[in-house]
């Protein structure tokens, strides 16, 4: 899978695991920074992963701040993108299984790096289920371009 991960300064150590981990799994991995722990405007980092998502040059992308707030909430501006954070096992398979979440929001100050990469594992590997949940998001779609977001 092609993987688009960005974090600002709140989650740049986690970005790096992040990175590792995956390319331990054979991923392959679009790695947009943010390269230090320089401050930097957690959108600017959203957009450029959310971007990528949105025009399909990437499958999914993984977006890391001090909460996983922030860059949920730019990254669902663009068509196409399902972001959302997720802290735990359920709420980063049910992500997959019910809402085809294609970008991972994750908190750089809460989370801890085994229960990151259990997350991190768990959302790769996870498939979504479609039937009723396909209708669903197909759902959320139709509101997006109803509403033209981006
Ligand atoms: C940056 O201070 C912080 O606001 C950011 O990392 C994130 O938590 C925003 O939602």
């Amino acid at each position: 899978m092609r993987i688009a991960v960005g974090s600002d300064h709140r989650g740049f150590r986690l970005r790096g695991k992040i990175v590792e981990l995956l390319r331990s799994l054979d991923q392959e991995v679009l790695d947009v920074g943010t390269h230090s722990e320089e401050h930097v405007d957690y959108p600017d980092i959203a957009s450029a992963v959310a971007e990528k998502v949105s025009r399909g040059e990437v499958d999914r992308g993984i977006l890391i701040c001090g909460t996983g707030l922030g860059m949920c909430i730019v990254a669902n501006k663009y068509p196409g993108v399902r972001a959302a954070p997720c802290h735990d096992d359920l709420t980063a398979e049910m992500s997959r299984r019910h809402n085809d979440l294609n970008v991972l929001c994750l908190s750089g100050d809460i989370l801890g790096d085994r229960l990151v990469d259990r997350l991190v594992e768990i959302w790769l590997n996870t498939a979504f289920e479609g039937g009723r949940h396909a209708r669903r998001v197909e759902k959320i779609t139709s509101l997006e371009q109803a509403n033209g977001e981006a």
